[in-house]
């Protein structure tokens, strides 16, 4: 068995194809992809449109270097998120892979100041409950203590800021009597280092894999943001798992009517069909750029891959025409409305929590004291894999801070999914759910 799987000596079943929001494994196993991957396959699988433009896009030329020639399809991508994103955010730099759009976005903020003449802004700053990808730089910032572990000796930062969880506020306060206490610690740390020092202040609008769909109060992002622009630290949005519609808004920080200086993408942008990822830069800062040294300092033998563009921008025309971004919102209601029934049946869900078609479940031993399941139960991991048994795909997800076990899974099918497949979703999960029940 020479391929190392996640597990190394884990059963995985061999997939053989996929039809709009199902998988099939090679014995004819159906799956429902409710969590689209990894919050990856927004629109389902082999959709002939984007079959199409990749096929006529291999057809014509797969790859081309970027130091040698420019390409039809990334250009018109980057146009296009140029028209899509919110504010001053102008400029497109492609990569492939969530990971190297957070480290480019990263790198950029360190440039910029550089290249302002302040090359002592030069640490970025992140929150202790966070996901922003797992190549050095990226888990650098990265409060996911299980990811970080092994390799902390190699890691440059560690992930101090306070995180928006209120379900279990590291700050033992309460909303909103706590006047937003957590967004402030973003203020102290800046203040200990000294603002001379920060560059940029990196953030998840949704937190992710280590929060399970973790959405901040209202006031949280307008308040960093003021404290960005007090101390000319560069707000830089994670948006890799929630972008391009997921949440019911093409960004999800438009949900709060802040704008970042940098936003990093992934996932979404070409949901799976092909590795595409991108960090988004403000025009401000790219000019700065331009009039320093000429050059951002990054890139990969396949940034602005021509094959991955084209994928790319087939999947965002489909996004648009289909109107997906409007359909996550309108399914916010029901997703919620369906698992707060699903919450009432099954006593460990100790909270439910999303936007658009981005939910998490969090799960719990007690739900009156919140007290989370401890680590060795293997909660989360144990419903994926009840559900996975009855063809049904869920994602796993940390649920407290670095210091606190907790488990969380996190429910977020391709936004093309129907009414009909989401109440077969949610009766699957509830199968899944009493299953663990009763083996516990
Ligand atoms: C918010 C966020 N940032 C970055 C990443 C890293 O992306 P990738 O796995 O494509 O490197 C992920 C992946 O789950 C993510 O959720």
């Amino acid at each position: 068995m020479p391929l190392i799987q996640p597990l190394l000596d884990g059963v995985y079943p061999t997939v053989a194809r996929g039809e709009g929001i199902f998988l099939y494994d090679t014995e004819g196993k159906r799956y429902l992809d409710g969590c689209s991957g990894a919050v990856t396959t927004g629109l389902g699988h082999a959709l002939p449109e984007i079959v199409r433009a990749m096929t006529e896009q291999a057809e014509r030329v797969s790859f081309s270097y970027r130091l040698q020639f420019r390409n039809e399809p990334a250009d018109e991508l980057a146009a296009l998120l140029e028209d899509l994103a919110p504010g001053d955010i102008r400029w497109t730099f492609f990569v492939n892979s969530g990971s190297e759009a957070t480290e480019t976005a990263q790198k950029m903020a360190v440039q910029y100041w550089t290249e302002s003449g302040r090359p002592e802004k030069n640490v970025v700053l992140s929150r202790n409950l966070s996901y922003h990808g797992i190549t050095l730089g990226a888990l650098s910032l990265s409060g996911h203590a299980a990811r970080r572990r092994l390799f902390e000796p190699l890691l440059a930062r560690n992930a101090v800021v306070t995180p928006p969880h209120c379900y279990r506020c590291p700050l033992d306060k309460t909303y909103p009597g706590c006047d937003l206490a957590c967004a402030d610690d973003l203020e102290r740390h800046i203040e200990r280092l000294g603002d001379d020092r920060v560059a940029g202040f990196m953030v998840e609008p949704v937190i992710g894999a280590a929060g399970g769909a973790i959405v901040p109060p209202a006031g949280y992002f307008a308040r960093i943001r003021e404290i960005c622009d007090r101390h000319d630290v560069l707000l830089i949005a994670d948006e890799v798992m929630t972008a391009m519609g997921r949440t019911g808004r093409m960004f999800a920080m438009e949900h709060w009517d802040v704008e970042p200086d940098l936003i990093a993408v992934g996932k979404g942008i070409s949901a799976g069909y092909a590795p595409l990822a991108a960090a988004l830069a403000s025009d401000r800062l790219v000019q700065t750029i331009r009039k320093g040294s000429g050059v951002i300092m990054s890139g990969h033998t396949y940034s602005g891959n021509p094959l991955s563009c084209a994928v790319g921008l087939a999947v965002m025309r489909y996004v648009l025409s289909h109107h997906l971004v409007e359909r996550a919102a309108a399914a916010e209601a029901g997703m919620r409305e369906r698992l707060e029934a699903l919450q009432r049946r099954h006593p460990m869900i100790g909270d439910v929590r999303g936007l658009g078609m981005m939910w998490g479940l969090e799960l719990v031993a007690d739900r009156s004291t919140r007290t989370p399941f401890p680590a060795a139960a293997q909660r989360a991991a144990r419903v994926k894999e009840a559900a996975q048994d009855l063809g049904l795909l869920v994602y796993p997800a940390l649920s407290g801070a670095d210091d606190r076990p907790g488990d969380a899974i996190i429910v977020a099918p391709p936004l093309t999914t129907t009414d009909a497949e989401l109440d077969l979703l949610c009766d699957l999960l509830d199968q899944a759910l009493e299953a663990v029940e009763k083996d516990s």
